[in-house]
């Protein structure tokens, strides 16, 4: 039998065919738009991910496999609001995870009902990206919308409910929202009464790989699907793509370069630092995890290349790339602001050090650097809760650069594991699409079957130290930027 896992991303939703042993039987992408419709506010259409997600269903399948596909399930981008009247209609459009319009929000989150209140009942605090501050946001300033909500979802839980008909999340992509009680794994009452909500607005609560339905009849028609085709819940993308490497089991870690970058560190046990903006989330294995995000990592190389050098061959740009560890150019990844460590909605992408001798490769390979010397940031908090993490696995579209790779290794001070999927989320939906089918009996074991280490990129000394040098000077450009950045936004 197959599976299918959707990875619904920010440019784009993924769509995985896979047997039971990981074999790919077909994969596709559908791209939808993106708007910042003004500075700092950043949405998407749910009808566009919708529309995407059958139009890429139906490529996938095409006339053979459809009656014999077993489940489907889901990774999504994290934390974007989708609210819908009482007719099931998108009351607006999605607020994504890398909007910034709620510092206001937030401030009153972390000062007047504050931090302790929140890391009690959430063990986080209000980051601009949240769920939480958004609803707020509505409530203040789209008060009409406010008014008509029914329902409140997060992006990959409305496709659920589009195919399925069944109102429903889990408890990772719940732990985004500032709603969610992660330590006890349940909607938190003293949240949704600070936000002002009803419960029966959010959706109930499953782990990551429960069955919550089967899809629906008129699309199983269309799609030539088994009516009896599971929808499998799926969780948020971090933590599915974390599946999908592998990373499950105490002390594992990813780190993701994706549109975002993420370090996630897997825990057996509860534990948070919300003060540091580390996030503390459930996991897609019935534990937690702890990571660090930023905003803008592969998207800052997706920028420099597409939107600058005017080229899309990333590939052509790192290939004369030769020498590390001596960039006299620095770049600050911020071009969304920054979530961890800085929680700083106005800071901006910035290059420093140039001279008349700067080159282009210079400039490419700042990027790259700047994004590893941000992720390291969030790697060092980790390490600061006594994680200790020699081994970490990478996933996302900036996986496919060795470059990239051995910058992250020497920044680091780790082995980077090469693992025999490059597909990270959307193989971790389809496993979680198996493991709720009953293909495998937990998310570990599947795992274990199905992924393995094919290669290791080692640090090296001389360049570890090069690379400390380097991000210690990185470290002193931010403080030094951080009232000008306030001064340009106001
Ligand atoms: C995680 C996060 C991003 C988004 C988009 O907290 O904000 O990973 O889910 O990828």
């Amino acid at each position: 039998m197959y599976y299918i896992g959707v990875d619904l991303g920010t440019s784009a939703v993924k769509l995985l065919l896979t047997d039971n042993q990981g074999n790919i039987k077909n994969c596709i992408s559908k791209e939808y738009p993106i708007y910042f419709p003004a500075p700092n506010y950043s949405e998407q259409n749910p009808t566009d991910w919708y529309n995407a997600v059958i139009d890429g269903l139906r490529e996938l399948l095409g006339d053979d496999y459809g009656s014999l596909v077993n489940g489907i399930s889901f990774s999504g981008q994290m934390h974007g609001l989708v609210i819908l009247d009482k007719d099931d209609n998108v009351i607006r459009p999605a607020i994504l995870w890398n909007d910034g319009r709620t510092t206001k929000e937030c401030d009153y989150l972390n000062n007047s009902v504050g931090i302790d209140t929140l890391a009690v009942n959430t063990a986080n605090i209000a980051l601009t990206g949240f769920t939480a501050p958004k609803l707020l946001w509505v409530k203040n300033n789209e008060p009409e919308n406010f008014a008509k909500i029914a329902k409140i979802m997060l992006p990959k839980d409305y496709i659920a409910y589009m195919l399925s008909g069944v109102f429903a999340s889990d408890v990772s992509d719940a732990s985004g929202t500032l709603l969610f009680d992660v330590k006890n794994r349940c909607w938190s009452d003293t949240m949704i009464d600070i936000v002002g909500i009803n419960k029966d607005m959010l959706p109930t609560i499953h782990e990551s790989s429960d069955v919550i339905g089967t899809i629906k009849k008129e699309l199983a028609d269309k799609l030539k699907l088994n009516p009896e085709t599971a929808i499998v819940i799926g969780g948020g993308d971090q933590a599915v793509g974390a599946v999908g490497t592998g990373t499950v089991g105490n002390g594992r870690c990813c780190v993701s370069l994706g549109t975002s970058g993420v370090v996630f560190a897997a825990s057996d046990t509860f534990g948070m630092k919300p003060e540091t903006t580390l996030h503390s989330f459930c996991d897609a294995n019935r534990h937690y995890h702890y990571m660090g995000v930023m905003l803008s990592a592969a998207a800052s190389n997706k920028w420099w290349c597409d939107e600058i050098l005017k080229t899309n061959d990333y590939g052509a740009e790192q290939k004369n790339i030769s020498t590390l560890g001596h960039n006299n150019v620095f770049y600050l990844p911020y071009l969304m602001g920054e979530r961890t460590p800085l929680n700083d909605p106005y800071a901006r992408g910035t290059f420093v050090g140039m001279s008349m001798n700067t080159t282009r490769e210079d400039m490419t390979l700042a990027v790259l650097e700047g994004v590893a010397f941000a992720l390291r940031d969030s790697f060092e908090l980790i390490k600061s809760l006594g994680v200790n993490i020699d081994r970490v696995r990478i996933n996302g579209g900036g996986a496919k650069s060795s470059l990239w790779k051995k910058i992250i290794a020497n920044v680091f001070n780790v082995h980077v594991d090469t693992i025999n999927s490059e597909e990270g989320p959307a193989f971790g939906a389809a496993i979680l699409a198996m493991t709720g089918c009953g293909a495998y009996p937990d998310v570990v074991t599947a795992t274990d079957s199905l992924i393995k280490v094919v290669g290791s990129v080692s640090p090296d000394t001389e360049l570890v130290d090069l690379y400390n040098k380097q991000y210690a000077k990185f470290k002193k450009i931010y403080p030094a930027l951080k009232p000008i950045y306030k001064e340009l936004a106001d």
